[in-house]
């Protein structure tokens, strides 16, 4: 079953720069899609446009049966939940405040001025935050948390508003190996227990052949793989054209992460 439809969908920016190309793409519910690209690749402009925090400069975006328009943001936007590479959280609230924000789609603009959270708002937060296993740290100052915390208290912000779909952009690019790896982990445990389904951009190929059902390649705006991580794995040549740079170096040695998958 489909859950977004992206129709010929592209991207230039104000300033005239091209960062998506005309891309035609269809994510599953339930799947575990990465995107996988270099810096500059466009994976945040496709990313912020499935929230519609960037519009499209032509296409159709479909977020289940409705389309994604000026009119339509806000009620899809509920159910999409964000999860970025600095965390977003405000520092200086507490965790508890922080994940009842993810409750502040399904509010009043007055009462999201006023932090007022009715007790069925609570409970969803409570259980986010036990879904992350932060329940110890509700009342801790959001600053005062690891990254590896801080982004786990970003999740649950993300769960706390029941989202259909987690957008995750590049969740893991300010942590250590360690914490990535649980981090991802429990991206994945979300999509596969909770029936979440979750797109992350990635820039490291080892944690997309890892995680991902799929994988969708991009490079310079435009879509250059899109599939299995074994078949990321049979199409070498594809993980070189991912990560050869105009100058005809590589951004990163693609061959020696896969091989370190499977040594
Ligand atoms: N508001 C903007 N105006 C003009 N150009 C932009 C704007 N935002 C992004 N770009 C350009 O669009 C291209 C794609 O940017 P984007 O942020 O989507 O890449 P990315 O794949 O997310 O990169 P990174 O891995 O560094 O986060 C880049 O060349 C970037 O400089
Ligand atoms: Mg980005």
């Amino acid at each position: 079953m489909f859950l977004i439809q992206i129709n010929q969908v592209s991207k230039r920016y104000e300033n005239g720069f091209q960062a998506l190309h005309a891309t035609t793409l269809t994510i599953n519910s339930g799947e575990f899609t990465v995107i996988l690209g270099p810096s500059g690749a466009g994976k945040s402009t496709l990313l912020r446009m499935l929230n519609g925090l960037e519009t499209p400069s032509n296409g159709e975006i479909w977020i289940g049966d409705r389309q994604l328009t000026a009119k339509s943001r806000r009620s899809i936007r509920a159910k999409v939940g964000m999860v970025f590479q600095q965390f977003n959280l405000v520092g200086r609230l507490n965790v508890m405040t922080n994940v009842l924000t993810g409750r502040l789609h399904h509010r009043s603009w007055w009462e999201s001025l006023l932090y007022l959270f009715p007790k069925k708002d609570y409970d969803i937060a409570h259980w986010a935050l036990a879904r992350v296993d932060l329940t110890e740290k509700a009342w801790n100052r959001a600053s005062r948390l690891s990254g590896g915390q801080q982004q786990r208290v970003a999740i649950a912000r993300a769960l706390a508003q029941q989202p259909a779909v987690i957008l995750a952009d590049e969740p893991v690019a300010s942590l250590d190996p360690v914490t990535s790896e649980e981090i991802m982990e429990l991206l994945l445990e979300i999509c596969k227990n909770d029936g979440v389904t979750v797109i992350a951009s990635l820039h490291q190929v080892e944690l997309a052949m890892r995680f991902a059902d799929r994988i969708i390649g991009i490079k310079q705006g435009q879509v250059v793989f899109d599939g299995t991580p074994t078949e990321l794995v049979t199409e070498q040549s594809t993980l070189q054209i991912i990560y050869r740079r105009e100058d005809g170096g590589t951004d990163e040695d693609p061959n020696l992460e896969v091989a370190v998958v499977h040594s």
